[in-house]
């Protein structure tokens, strides 16, 4: 009995030390700018349980709140989430209105939270065709946080990738048919000007947690170069650790960015 309630109040002290032992690994020089997480898994963490599904879903809201959290204390710059996908509106209804009763209910009680601690609400995705409650939640965010700069909060919803770059496309045939733009302006750097992470560095760290090793179409122009990072933890499970082990192994990577990864021998 006295060994039992030892070894409970030693716990916690033990996973401390563990996250604390991850976090003097981590070189803060080198930290990624910019972390994209495709937050995967909430049905089957609450399959697993034998509850619905939107029991994980409002599970992995204390998991977004944990990694914004570690985020700022870290000083990474940008993080983009992925929330919900211009697939995923092929589920039933009922989890649908979950998830967008979820977003708009994440949004109105850490708005306070977030706006302590500097984080700026960005969301990414085809907006307008979002319920409009979850759009004026969206809207009021925004402008609440639009000053700060401490951290940049992606927010993907309604978000695809090849939806992105459709609509980049179309604005700028659009620039060009009324002359704002020249056909021959246009290269990558002008294409990522026109995509929803416009002026964001790509991200250098993509997360994807469930144990799926697929893009489901998320960041796909971004993502060129990025690492990835694939772990079998459901998303309600996933915890500041993670995250720390995620970049310590971001950091032990080398990227090449197609060059040879030594600069000598490179030509610009
Ligand atoms: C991720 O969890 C959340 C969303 C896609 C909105 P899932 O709901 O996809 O959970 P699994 O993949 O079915 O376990
Ligand atoms: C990707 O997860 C979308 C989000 C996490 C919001 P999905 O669960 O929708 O992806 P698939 O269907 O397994 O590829
Ligand atoms: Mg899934």
């Amino acid at each position: 009995m006295i060994t039992k309630l030892l070894n409970w109040l030693r716990m916690p002290r033990r996973k401390n030390r563990g996250v604390e032992a991850l976090r003097k690994k981590i070189d803060p020089a080198r930290l990624p700018v910019h972390v994209a997480i495709i937050m995967d898994g909430n049905g089957r963490w609450a399959a697993r349980r034998g509850l619905p599904r939107s029991a994980g879903h409002r599970a992995g809201v204390e998991s977004l709140r944990e990694t914004v959290e570690l985020c700022c204390e870290l000083g990474i710059k940008y993080l983009t989430v992925y929330a919900f996908s211009t697939e995923n509106w092929k589920r039933p209804a009922e989890e649908v209105n979950t998830l967008m009763n979820l977003l708009v209910e994440y949004l109105e009680r850490e708005l306070p939270r977030l706006q302590e601690q500097g984080v700026r609400l960005h969301p990414i995705g085809r907006l307008e065709d979002l319920p409009p409650h979850a759009r004026e939640a969206l809207a009021k965010a925004v402008a609440v946080t639009a000053a700060n700069d401490r951290l940049i909060l992606n927010l993907a919803i309604n978000y695809g990738g090849r939806d992105e770059i459709t609509r980049a496309a179309r604005r700028i045939a659009r620039d060009v048919c009324q002359g704002r733009v020249k056909i021959e302006e246009i290269d990558e750097q002008l294409v990522a000007s026109y995509l929803d992470t416009a002026g964001q560095p790509d991200p250098d760290l993509l997360i994807r947690s469930s144990g799926e090793q697929r893009m489901s179409n998320f960041l796909l122009w971004q993502s060129a170069y990025t690492e990835f990072w694939l772990t079998p933890v459901f998303w309600p499970d996933f915890r500041r650790q993670h995250l720390l082990e995620a970049i310590v192994a971001y950091q032990q990577r080398q990227r090449r960015f197609g060059g040879l990864g030594n600069n000598q021998t490179e030509k610009n």
